[in-house]
């Protein structure tokens, strides 16, 4: 397994190319098997996942055109089938492809997914929204078995909480639903809206996504449609704590602002400046780090795929941070391995308290999820001496070149292959 070897002490200078949003791009590979009409997606991220997904839709019968940051994905002759345990546990998102299937061939058999390395994740509320639109779902030895013989009716889906995958089996599923259907308590993630503008450019009619109150009026004509993906406002966020916890300067082209708003509220807050640049945001700091305390939630509050990167940059602060994480139950992975490097953490339920200040010394760590990760790389960079990371397939999940995005910066990274 490859590694990842860090000497820390670099500020990092220069302009960083933003992929396409890893967490906008699986939803939409999903949603290519609603249609029998060709889907192109462009902008599409070089990322593990992204090859998963689309490796998915193929063994449901997808044919793939590839190039390096896009495929047309054409479903003409996709078929239902078992999406097996061993696919969906690799992956969670797999879960997205069962409200594409159901809808287009009234049937579907699904994996449930299981738990993670963050948390139990169950998919309940993508279960009660089908059941809503009128299909029968039953679990079968850790299958769920969608069926809607008769297709599916437009109805209210009211969420229990503003779940992301939740909102988009709803949407997707309602897409092809007679009649109306309302979401209320929606998700209002971008990544939902940009799921919402691809649908309509395949025929769909949706109204209201970014917002809690979503329309969709069901059963169009499926079109040809071609679909660029937004830019990762999580990418972004990671690369801004890396101008900020290193003290440099770096352009993130594509970042677009208004995704960005509570980060760049409590990147400002401690001390590090984000103003728009040419090609998209500048990010940097050259004052002291202050504390800032943060609590996870939906958005547009301040996002839990952030909260370890924006950890690493708390124990470079001068004073302490209370970090709360209210969206999964065990999203403090990093922390011990912070701890590894000298970060001064204490942990009490879903809340850390990040005394910072102490200067951090490199060691071996190991990455335990995505963007735990992140976080260790983030750490690395101002760690006195060599920090070694292991098990960095996790990084190559979501993040397309990270070590030669930051290499290219004058970060003093290298992969080395186990
Ligand atoms: C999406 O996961 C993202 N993944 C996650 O990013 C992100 O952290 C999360 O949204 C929150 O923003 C993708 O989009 C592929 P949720 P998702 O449903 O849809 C509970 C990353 O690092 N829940 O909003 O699975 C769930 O257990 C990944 O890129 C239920 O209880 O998140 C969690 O506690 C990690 N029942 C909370 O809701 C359900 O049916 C939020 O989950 C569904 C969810």
């Amino acid at each position: 397994m490859d590694k990842l070897r860090i000497i820390g002490g670099q500020r990092l200078q220069g302009a960083v190319t933003i992929s396409g949003a890893k967490n906008a791009a699986l939803p939409q590979i999903a949603a290519s098997l609603l249609s029998d009409q060709p889907l192109e997606l462009t902008n599409l991220p070089a990322v593990t996942d992204v090859e998963n997904m689309l490796g998915v839709v193929t063994r449901h019968g997808a044919q793939i055109k590839r190039s390096a940051h896009g495929a047309v994905i054409d479903t003409s002759t996709a078929v239902s089938r078992e999406t097996s345990y061993d696919t969906v546990r690799r992956m969670r998102a797999t879960v997205l492809v069962l409200a594409p299937l159901l809808a287009r061939f009234g049937e579907a058999r699904v994996s449930l997914p299981g738990g993670c390395a963050i948390g139990a994740r169950p998919v309940d509320m993508h279960v009660r929204a089908l059941s809503t639109l009128g299909a029968d779902i039953d679990i079968e030895n850790g299958l769920i078995v969608a069926s809607a013989p008769t297709g599916l009716t437009g109805a209210r889906i009211v969420l229990s909480s503003p779940s992301v995958g939740a909102t988009e089996t709803a949407i997707m599923a309602a897409t092809a639903a007679r009649g109306e259907t309302e979401i209320l308590n929606a998700a209002r993630e971008p990544e939902v809206a940009d799921l919402a503008d691809c649908l309509n450019a395949m025929g769909a009619h949706i109204e209201g996504a970014g917002t809690h109150r979503i329309l969709i009026q069901g059963a169009r004509a499926w079109r040809p449609a071609v679909h660029d993906i937004i830019p990762d406002r999580i990418e972004v966020g990671t690369y801004a704590v890396a101008a900020g916890i290193t003290g440099g300067q770096l352009e993130l082209t594509h970042a677009r602002l208004e995704h960005l708003a509570s980060v760049v509220q409590l990147l400002e807050a401690a001390g590090v400046s984000v103003w728009p640049g040419d090609r998209g945001l500048v990010v940097a700091r050259e004052g002291p780090l202050h504390p800032v305390d943060l609590t996870t939630e939906p958005y547009p509050g301040f996002p839990t795929d952030l909260q370890a990167q924006f950890m690493a940059l708390m124990c470079c602060a001068d004073g302490a941070s209370l970090l709360r994480e209210t969206v999964f139950e065990n999203r403090f992975m990093h922390v011990p391995e912070l701890m590894r490097l000298g970060a001064n953490i204490t942990l009490q339920g879903t809340t850390a308290l990040v005394r910072g200040g102490e200067p951090l010394k490199g060691a071996q760590v190991m990455a335990t999820d995505l963007r735990a990760s992140v976080c260790l790389v983030l750490a690395a960079l101002v760690s006195e001496g060599e920090t070694t990371i292991n098990r960095i397939y996790h990084l190559d999940r979501g993040y397309e070149q990270l070590d030669r995005k930051l290499r290219l910066c004058g970060a003093r990274i290298e992969r080395v292959s186990a």
